[in-house]
């Protein structure tokens, strides 16, 4: 029997005070959200590439009709703490009313550390950890340009300590954006690669979250969903991003298993691929997709049950639940090869540095949630295992 609670927990607690309003062409809509969250200076939180794109073209020039907006393009991909503390010194003296966070996991991520910053003295490293601010972040408007972060829905920003190399999780209740606004039109101008590395980065929010520790029935819902969603929508919308029902299956799927993953956790996929991210710059979803089969059959001792289940929601009828987990593994480790993602080999990291990779993704706060206990000899085994 599958527990109502998580193996962890013993009161049930779900919290997502974002509200989502999703839809094609629902961008259109974003000078009234501003107004009705009584705002009239507002700071853009973006990047170059978003720019160049010319996605924040029509947005802003919307906007500047109705009120004061400046814009930081700053954040680059895995967002570090010095552009942070850039940015949190010219909201400091431009004291907007609103953030808006346009872009993927990254531009949200910073959206989410600036708003700390607007209203709390000192650097962002001072705010790692759990509501370390002493004052709530400004309100904060979340628009996604990918189908991945799921940053929209959580409470968490994720920033690179550049001293440290470390990628450290700031979070709090208050850092919830106030508002999600979910086009799934954005995803007509997403470049191949960012619709299969953002597309994979979902799909393992999904399958972590339906599987750590600290799961809960709220959370298994919201996972399997995504799951479905994702694995039935990824591939078409990488090679035609037209069809409109993969576009709304895909932003709402990484939605969903954003709110899942926000609610439970993620596990040693995540802690390898923040080690991985923090110390080469290797882009989020491409060190998941590399991480995501090996660390599944790492867990298949303990995850088998629900590997399969998986397995047979998108119909497969093996009885044997290890053949039906199996035939999911492989079927996720199709999927990266159809939509190109290099393999780990490609990184050509020596072997020397394996010991200090495993021993950041030990340190990482998400590794006491993955449901089968990864030490530092976990990680060498799950490393050597990529590199074949
Ligand atoms: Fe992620």
């Amino acid at each position: 029997m599958i527990p109502v609670a998580g193996d962890g927990v013993i009161y049930m607690q779900f919290h997502m005070p974002t509200k989502i309003i999703f839809g094609c062409g629902v961008l259109t809509q974003l000078n009234s959200v501003v107004k009705d969250m009584n705002a009239s200076t507002l700071l853009l939180v973006t990047d170059r590439g978003i720019l160049a794109s010319g996605i924040a073209d029509p947005i802003i020039s919307h906007l500047n009709t109705s009120f004061h907006v400046e814009v930081f393009d700053a954040v680059e991909p895995n967002p570090k703490s010095t552009t942070i503390n850039t940015g949190g010194e010219i909201v400091r003296s431009l004291q907007p009313d609103l953030i808006i966070g346009l872009g993927g996991g990254s531009s949200l991520d910073a959206a989410k550390a600036i708003a700390l910053l607007a209203t709390n003295a000192g650097p962002i490293e001072d705010y790692e950890g759990r509501q370390k601010y002493r004052n709530r972040p400004l309100p904060m408007i979340a628009i996604p340009t990918t189908c991945g972060t799921g940053s929209e829905v959580t409470w968490v920003s994720v920033i690179t300590d550049v001293r440290r190399h470390f990628k450290m999780s700031i979070k709090g209740p208050e850092m919830f954006p106030g508002v999600a606004l979910l086009d799934p039109d954005v995803l007509l101008s997403l470049p191949q690669p960012l619709i299969a590395s953002t597309g994979m980065d979902a799909l393992t929010h999904a399958i972590e979250a339906y599987t750590v520790i600290p799961r809960t029935s709220i959370t298994d819902v919201l996972a399997l969903r995504a799951i479905a969603l994702i694995l039935g929508s990824l591939l078409t919308v990488y090679k035609n991003p037209h069809q409109k029902e993969g576009r709304e299956s895909m932003m709402l799927g990484s939605t969903l298993a954003g709110m899942a993953f926000g609610n439970s956790d993620v596990g040693a996929v995540h802690c390898i691929a923040e080690t991985i991210g923090g110390l080469y710059d290797v882009p989020h979803g491409v060190a998941n997709s590399m991480f995501l089969p090996v660390v599944m059959e790492y867990n298949l001792p303990v995850s088998e049950e629900r590997y399969a289940y998986i397995a047979r929601l998108l119909g497969n009828t093996d009885d044997d639940n290890t053949a039906a987990a199996k035939a999911l593994i492989q079927k996720i480790r199709s999927l990266s090869r159809e939509l190109h993602i290099p393999p780990f080999s490609s990184l050509a990291i020596s072997e020397d540095d394996f010991p200090e990779i495993a021993r950041r993704s030990v340190q990482n706060n998400s590794n006491d949630s993955n449901p089968r206990k990864v030490d530092t000899q976990g990680y060498m085994e799950i490393l050597r295992s990529a590199t074949r």
